[in-house]
C-alpha cells in the first residue's frame, strides 16, 4: 500500500446510522451451486425486508459480472478476486447501515472466511443454499450444465471445478425440503430472533 495514502475518520459513523434505522447492518452471504436458488431466495428475502422498511441492497453474481467484475473469468485466481471485491463492496454497504444480500457461488471456504473477517462479529451471516448437484443439473435454468457436460464451459462449478460446502453456516436451507416462502421465513426469523430487526 502507498504510504502517502492516509485513512481519514469520517464524522457520520456506522453506529450513528444504525441508531436512526430499523435494523442492524449485516451481510447475508448466500452461497451455493449455480441453479441452487440463490438469486430467487435472495430476491424474495430482499422484498420481504423492503416491505417492512429495511434498507437493503442485493449483489448478485451474474449482474456484478456484467459491471464491476466484467474483467474476471472463472479460473481460481479470478474467482478469488471476484469474492475479494464483492467482500469489500459488501463491507461498504454495511458501513452505510444497510442489510446487503450477496448471492455468489463463492465456492471456496477460505474466500468466504476472508469476507467474514472483514466485518465485525455478527455482521456476516452465511446462508448455505443446499441443493444437490443432480437437482441443479435437472433444473438447469440457464442451460449451462448441459454445456458444461459437453465440455463447452471450462471450470464449471460442481462439474469441472470444486464447490466447498460451508461446514458451519449460520443458516442452512435445504431447497428440496422447503418452499421459497418457507426459506424466506427461516431467514427473516433468524434476523428477528437475533435482534437484527427492530420491527
Ligand atoms: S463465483 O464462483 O465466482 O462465486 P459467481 O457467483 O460470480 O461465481 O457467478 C456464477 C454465475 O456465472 C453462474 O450462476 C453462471 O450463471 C455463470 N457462469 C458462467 N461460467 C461459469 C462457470 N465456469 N462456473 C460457474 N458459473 C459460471
Amino acid at each position: 500500500m502507498n504510504s502517502n495514502i492516509v485513512w481519514h475518520d469520517q464524522h457520520v459513523t456506522k453506529s450513528a446510522r444504525v441508531s436512526k434505522g430499523l435494523h442492524k447492518p449485516c451481510i447475508l452471504w448466500v452461497t451455493g451451486l449455480s441453479g441452487s436458488g440463490k438469486s430467487t431466495i435472495s430476491n424474495a428475502v430482499e422484498s420481504a425486508l423492503f416491505e417492512i422498511g429495511c434498507r437493503t441492497f442485493l449483489l448478485d453474481g451474474d449482474n456484478v459480472r456484467h459491471g464491476l467484475n466484467k474483467d474476471l473469468g472463472f479460473g481460481e485466481d479470478d474467482r478469488i478476486e471476484n469474492i475479494r471485491r464483492i467482500g469489500e463492496v459488501s463491507k461498504l454497504f454495511v458501513d452505510a447501515g444497510l442489510i446487503v444480500l450477496s448471492a455468489f457461488i463463492s465456492p471456496f471456504c477460505s474466500d468466504r472466511q476472508i469476507v467474514r473477517d472483514l466485518v465485525e462479529e455478527g455482521e456476516f451471516i452465511e446462508i448455505f443454499i443446499d441443493t444437490p448437484l443432480e437437482v441443479c443439473e435437472a433444473r438447469d435454468p440457464k442451460g449451462l450444465y448441459v454445456k458444461a457436460r459437453a465440455g463447452e464451459i471450462a471450470s464449471f462449478t460442481g462439474i469441472s471445478s470444486p464447490y466447498e460446502a460451508p461446514q458451519n453456516p449460520e443458516i442452512h436451507i435445504k431447497t428440496t425440503q422447503c418452499s421459497i416462502d418457507e426459506s424466506v421465513g427461516i431467514i427473516i426469523g433468524y434476523l428477528k430472533e437475533r435482534g437484527y430487526l427492530n420491527v
